[in-house]
């Protein structure tokens, strides 16, 4: 193995966090860093067979986000080697990797090894923190250790195409996915907005335009939270009585640290 692509999904900066850490202690030489969320024009990564590939996805309601996985699947590989990881906010991660997994084997990848990692919840704020700040400097010093294990395991294999299937845990049929409604999304305190555009920048659906003032696309919004937290005025607010009730719900039950989980 020579070279080394991360591709992933990371719209409040956690995945990209855990994947960068992953693929910086393999040795290897980064030939391409590929934020789907930041790449609105939708690029594909390229791989190859001397190439390992390190794909990191966010838990949206125990599943993949829908938005990213459209782009995920135009990835396209001749069994070259694979690591899937999947980033959640410390509750649970549910079918997430299995349905990383089927979609990796889909595009023509050898799944090398697979982990879940625990980000800051997108939901997350002083008030009522949820996985805050992670990943710490344990959860980067479990990235080593998993990198380590990744690098053990490409020692050891001499035909990738014999290698077998990885146990993911998860269940077929996944979770059904809920519409979001359409009025809640975040909203902009003027009285702090300066119309600087970053929110217009940091949005991966471009669900945000400014026209003198911010207005957001509700039916474009999928609660990443990004313009929440990239917002240098706070201005970008998600206060609304279906989030709060959720953010209460997480606050009170997914205060107990969880730990990264790996398969390799
Ligand atoms: C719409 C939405 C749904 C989420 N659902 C889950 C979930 O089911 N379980 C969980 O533990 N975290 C959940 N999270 C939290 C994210 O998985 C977590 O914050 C992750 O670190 C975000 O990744 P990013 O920083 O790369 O954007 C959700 C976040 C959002 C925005």
């Amino acid at each position: 193995m020579e070279t080394l692509s991360l591709v992933y999904y990371s719209p409040t900066g956690t995945t990209q966090k855990i994947v960068r850490e992953i693929g910086q202690n393999m040795g290897l030489k980064l030939i391409s860093d590929n934020n789907i969320a930041e790449n609105k024009a939708e690029s594909i990564t390229e791989t190859s067979n001397n190439c390992l590939t390190i794909i990191g996805m966010p838990v949206y309601a125990g599943r993949l986000p829908i938005t990213a996985i459209k782009t995920l699947k135009k990835l396209q590989s001749i069994q070259s080697p694979v690591v899937i990881v999947v980033v959640y906010g410390n509750r649970d991660y549910g079918d997430s990797l299995l349905e990383l997994k089927e979609i990796a084997i889909n595009c023509g990848f050898k799944i090398i090894a697979g982990a879940a990692f625990i980000g800051e919840h997108s939901f997350s704020s002083s008030e009522k923190p949820i996985a805050m700040n992670r990943p710490d400097k344990q959860d980067l010093e479990k990235c080593k250790d998993f990198s380590g294990m990744i690098t053990e395991k490409l020692k050891d294999i001499e035909d990738i195409s014999t290698l077998s299937e990885l146990d993911i845990p998860g269940n077929y049929p996944y979770k059904k996915r809920n519409q979001l409604p359409a009025t809640v999304h975040p909203k902009t305190d003027n009285n702090l907005c300066d119309n600087c555009g970053i929110c217009v920048d940091v949005c991966p659906t471009n669900a945000i335009t400014i026209k003198g003032t911010v207005i957001t696309t509700g039916e474009l919004c999928t609660w990443c939270c990004a313009c929440v937290k990239h917002c240098p005025k706070g201005a970008r607010i998600f206060d609304n009585p279906t989030i709060n009730a959720f953010k209460e719900k997480l606050f009170l039950n997914c205060s107990v640290r969880k730990e990264p989980i790996y398969f390799v």
